[in-house]
């Protein structure tokens, strides 16, 4: 009964938005998603005590997203993962990124700035800065060295580099038609259906049940344990901001059966 009352609201809040089974414990707050002056982690604001701005604004934003304030990069700028077995490639290695992911690569492609905001708060009316007036890119996931996190200098960061998506795990595509092809080809036993992902943990986006960051990330989920001298209501097993935990694989297995 909760659990049909949270996604009533959810699609309530949300329009059109992916809604998923049950989340981790939320706390965006106690995360480094936090940017805030509030921050207990080494990337936070000089000058924004809010912690939402940094994503979201109330005013004043795009759409690409949940009133959404932040600019995307471009969603032709990247390139996916491809194997001869993938069925996703019939939209191209070079297919665009949706939007639903194009909203973690506005800060998770190594070269934006992730203070940089489209609608500044009335209180401060200036864009945040960060580490005494500078401005902030992190190193992404497939970033140099393998480790998110080290400050780059945005303007002679390669962006060659940056926007390659070929190591990482195929997204912008429709489980289902991925689906369609795995039954047609013989080995539909290989995914579990849509429904089935979904009632373990997973989550999809409209248009064929697509597959993006979300379908395996919740960017609010409080996962650390470790700050400043822990934290009962996090859950350590959904880090680093997993949709559902990954313990034994299950993460993986919601979708693969193998
Ligand atoms: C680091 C970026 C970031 C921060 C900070 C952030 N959010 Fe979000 N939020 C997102 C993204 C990305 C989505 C879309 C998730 C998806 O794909 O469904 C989202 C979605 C939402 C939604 C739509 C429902 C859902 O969960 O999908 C609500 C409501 C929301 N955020 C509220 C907040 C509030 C309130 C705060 C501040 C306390 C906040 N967010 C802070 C990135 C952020
Ligand atoms: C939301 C559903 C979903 C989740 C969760 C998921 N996958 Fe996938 N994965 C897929 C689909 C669908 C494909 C096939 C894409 C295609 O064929 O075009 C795929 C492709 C792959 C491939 C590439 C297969 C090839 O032919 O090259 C590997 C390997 C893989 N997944 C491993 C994983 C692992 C490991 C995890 C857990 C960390 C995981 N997947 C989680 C849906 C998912
Ligand atoms: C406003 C900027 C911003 C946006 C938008 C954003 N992130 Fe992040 N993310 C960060 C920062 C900053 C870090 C911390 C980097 C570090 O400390 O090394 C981070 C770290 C992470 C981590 C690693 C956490 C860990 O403990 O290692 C994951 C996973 C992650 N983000 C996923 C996402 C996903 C998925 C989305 C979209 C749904 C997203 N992020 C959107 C800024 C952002
Ligand atoms: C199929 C599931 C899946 C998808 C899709 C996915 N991730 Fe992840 N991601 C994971 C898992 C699982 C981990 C944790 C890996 C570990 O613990 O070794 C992870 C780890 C990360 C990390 C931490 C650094 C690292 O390399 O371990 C970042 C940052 C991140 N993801 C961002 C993203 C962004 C941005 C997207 C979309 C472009 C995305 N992820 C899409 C499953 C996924």
């Amino acid at each position: 009964m909760i659990r049909i009352f949270s996604i009533l609201l959810a699609l309530l809040l949300c329009g059109g938005w992916a809604a998923s089974a049950a989340m981790g414990p939320q706390k965006v707050a106690r995360t480094v998603h936090n940017l805030s002056t509030s921050s207990e982690w080494m990337y936070k604001a000089d000058n924004e005590d809010e912690i939402c701005i940094f994503c979201h604004t109330p005013h004043g934003g795009s759409l690409n997203g949940p009133l959404w304030n932040r600019a995307l990069p471009g969603a032709m700028e990247f390139t996916h993962y491809t194997t001869a077995t993938l069925d996703s490639v019939a939209g191209g290695a070079n297919r665009a990124l949706s939007d639903e992911s194009l909203l973690c690569m506005s800060c998770h492609d190594g070269a934006m700035a992730v203070n940089h905001v489209l609608n500044p708060s009335n209180r401060t009316g200036v864009q945040p800065t960060m580490m005494g007036g500078q401005d902030v890119a992190i190193v992404a996931i497939w970033g140099i060295g393998g480790r998110i996190g080290d400050v780059v200098d945005e303007l002679n960061f390669p962006q060659g580099e940056t926007r390659n998506l070929t190591d990482d795990h195929p997204i912008s595509f429709s489980f289902d038609a991925v689906r369609t092809a795995y039954q047609g080809a013989g080995r539909g036993n290989q995914l579990h259906s849509a429904a089935d992902a979904i009632a373990a943990g997973v989550r999809f986006y409209s248009g064929g049940n697509r597959v993006e960051c979300g379908s395996c990330h919740d960017p609010h989920v409080n996962y650390d344990s470790t700050i400043p001298m822990g934290d009962p209501t996090a859950d350590e097993d959904y880090r680093p901001f997993l949709i559902t935990p990954n313990i034994g694989s299950a993460l993986c297995l919601a979708c693969h059966n193998k």
